[in-house]
């Protein structure tokens, strides 16, 4: 693949984090969003990309982000919607100003951002955009109503936009993990070498980026061969 320009949210920590690692080291052009400058500049100063502040669920924060990339790259040719948070609650007892917030960030703040980014895009005729969905977005479980809906609707949105953006040539791919070992949801120490790590979820979207430009995958599942296995 040719040097690219990389757009990623939440790239101070998880999988965002590593693919920024894994771009940077193929020669590509990095700017990666998150919340706290501490996470932020462990990430710019380890791989050499630029951390940005911004809050991906905050309008102005994203029109921000987009003019950072128009000034510092020039343009933006992949987008990673990656950015997400967390917010599981029993149906009965749900709150729904928590439930507004995380579909702020998950749902509306994505869509912000690439309603941002797309006019570049099609400009140049070409782009990728890659949204982090989940395998909670293909199957409904406990406590999910906010997560799991807002995991669905990354998926619909994405083959809306595939509709959309194919005759553009810009590709759009939803990536569904199972669990994968990072910090999400504040759970900390998992290492356990049968299960997912964020640089797994990481190569799969370099897989995606990396394949010809006439072809596309319009979403991947990814899970762990053997989770179960002690060893
Ligand atoms: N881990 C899993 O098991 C799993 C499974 C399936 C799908 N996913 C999806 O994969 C993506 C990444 O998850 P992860 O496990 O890598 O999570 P993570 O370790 O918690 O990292 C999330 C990253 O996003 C940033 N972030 C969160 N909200 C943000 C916002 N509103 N604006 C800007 N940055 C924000 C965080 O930094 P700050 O907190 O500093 O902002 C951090 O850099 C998410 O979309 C998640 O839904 C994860």
């Amino acid at each position: 693949m040719e040097p690219k320009r990389f757009l990623i949210t939440g790239g101070s920590q998880g999988i965002g984090a590593a693919l920024v690692r894994l771009a940077r080291a193929a020669g590509h052009t990095v700017v990666f969003t998150g919340r706290h400058d501490e996470t932020l500049t462990q990430v710019a100063t380890e791989t050499g990309a630029f951390g940005l502040k911004a809050d991906s669920g905050i309008d102005t924060e994203n029109e921000m982000t987009v003019d950072v990339c128009r000034q510092r790259m020039g343009g933006i040719d992949v987008l990673v919607n990656n950015a997400a948070s967390w917010y599981d609650a029993a149906i009965g007892e749900l709150d729904l100003g928590a439930m507004r917030r995380l579909f702020d960030s998950n749902v509306f703040g994505m869509v912000d951002l690439t309603n941002r980014v797309v006019p570049l895009m099609k400009a140049q005729e070409r782009g990728d955009i890659v949204n982090l969905s989940s395998t909670s977005g293909t199957k409904g479980r406990k406590l999910g109503t906010a997560y799991a809906a807002s995991k669905w609707a990354v998926r619909g949105i994405t083959q809306c936009w595939q509709a959309e953006l194919r005759p553009h040539s810009i590709r759009v791919v939803s990536i569904c993990p199972s669990e994968v070992q990072t910090r999400w949801g504040g759970r900390e120490g998992r290492d356990n070498p049968n299960k997912l790590y964020a640089v797994d979820i990481a190569e799969t979207v370099m897989a995606a980026l990396a394949m010809h430009p006439r072809a596309f995958w319009p979403e991947l599942s990814v899970f762990a061969t053997n989770p179960w296995n002690e060893e």
